[in-house]
């Protein structure tokens, strides 16, 4: 008997000790887990106060911006910054004659120490101007193409085995990502496409603001200084400045682009700066598209714990307290009404909550609706390769955390149908 005694409370030290030992997960895959969550309603405002007209809701929007800049992105700094635009190289037979290709590089008069913003253009030889895909690239200039005579970035990169090493670019990494930039698709279909290194921005480390934009701007002592996420939607806003001034583009009509962390600065960038004449999430995720209250994939505690230079420092107070953030993210994707807006998720992509991204979409309807517009206009989330959706739109493409031919398929539809 005491044998079994002791063998028991042999068995009950053990599980407690494993108990303790495991970390709170931060992240969850079981849709039974997610929990029940009610949603700030975009159309009540901070107040209290219904938002009933156009009026009222360009009011309640500054209040949302304001919100997002306070308790997640950091406040992005209003000061205008003179900049200064140097073309470094045109091509006008790029792709094999089918393209002018043009690469700028944007200056900070003030901050003559900053690093420049490398910008990458393929224009299509048009007579009148194009709408353009402007996006920001993972890996430089170089990768988007395998076109050699665009220079290798000698700009920080993250280290991806025989591509960089020691956190510099190598000639493996040209056209290393071509295949998620289908330039010639783009260019063929009458578009532009404007990219450039999220890197020349800030680069994609704790440390990285150091030396770039937010050592110069912002305020580093305040809980709601600016994030990286801020820097690089910014810096999207520069590029857009730049573009104002490109006669081969229209600018009523550049479209804001981006994959993962990049797709969350793409939202972030297309809902302060409203010359962004419409808006396109690729598996952005957690801090994108993503709903923060469903608890479903990344979580916003593992978003801040494993990058946490990306948000404010006041975001990481919500990371056990999700349900006291006074927005969630459908309210950024609202921000975008009434222009076009894309939000696409991958199946195999969970960690970015493909269904998260969908109801994220889907809770813009009633701020659409006061324009007369109809946004998912459902509330069924789409079997897969399955778009949906009017003036918002969504797909689940079958895959992994990617950016596709069949993705820019819908994007060049979307653009052609909603854009145009
Ligand atoms: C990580 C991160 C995501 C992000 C992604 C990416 O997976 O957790 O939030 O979107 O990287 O940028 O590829």
């Amino acid at each position: 008997m005491a044998r079994i005694l002791f063998s028991l409370a042999l068995i009950i030290l053990v599980v407690h000790l494993v108990n303790a030992q495991t970390p709170e997960p931060v992240f969850n895959y079981d849709e039974a887990k997610v929990g029940t969550y009610t949603l700030p309603d975009p159309l009540i405002d901070a107040k209290g106060k219904p938002v009933k007209t156009r009026a009222d809701w360009a009011n309640r929007r500054k209040e949302l911006i304001q919100l997002f800049a306070e308790n997640v992105y950091g406040q992005t700094p209003k000061q205008a910054v003179k900049l200064r635009f140097q073309t470094t190289a045109v091509d006008s037979s790029a792709l094999n004659g089918l393209a002018i290709r043009k690469q700028v590089s944007i200056f900070f008069i003030d901050y003559p120490k900053l690093p420049s913003i490398d910008v990458l253009i393929y224009l299509p030889k048009n007579n009148r101007a194009s709408a353009a895909f402007l996006g920001l690239n993972f890996c430089g200039n170089h990768c988007v193409t395998t076109d050699a005579t665009i220079p290798l970035s000698t700009r920080w990169m993250a280290n991806t085995g025989e591509a960089t090493i020691t956190n510099q670019a190598t000639g493996k990494a040209r056209g290393m990502q071509a295949r998620r930039w289908p330039v010639e698709t783009i260019v063929k279909r009458g578009y532009a496409l404007v990219t450039a290194y999220y890197g020349d921005i800030e680069p994609d480390h704790p440390k990285g603001w150091q030396g770039h934009i937010r050592s110069v701007l912002g305020d580093t002592t305040q809980p709601d200084n600016w994030g990286a996420i801020g820097a690089w939607a910014w810096g999207m806003s520069r590029i857009l400045d730049y573009l104002q001034t490109e006669p081969k583009i229209d600018t009523k009509r550049i479209m804001s682009i981006g994959h993962s962390r990049i797709g969350k600065a793409a939202l972030w960038a297309g809902a302060q700066d409203e010359r962004f004449a419409a808006v396109i999430s690729n598996e952005s995720g957690e801090g994108g598209a993503a709903l923060s209250r469903r608890w479903y994939g990344e979580t916003v505690e593992r978003i801040n714990t494993s990058f946490p230079h990306w948000f404010c420092v006041r975001y990481k107070t919500y990371n056990k307290h999700v349900v006291d953030l006074p927005i969630d993210q459908h309210e950024l994707l609202a921000l975008i009404a009434p222009r076009p807006l894309y939000v696409a998720s991958a199946s195999d992509d969970q960690w970015s909550d493909p269904k998260g991204e969908f109801l994220g979409a889907m809770h813009t309807e009633p701020v659409y609706k006061l324009y007369g517009k109809t946004a998912l206009g459902t509330t069924t989330f789409p079997t897969v390769n399955q778009p949906v959706g009017q003036t918002v739109r969504y797909h689940d493409r079958t895959g992994k955390h990617d950016v596709t031919d069949y993705d820019w398929e819908q994007y060049l539809r979307f653009a052609d149908e909603l854009v145009r």
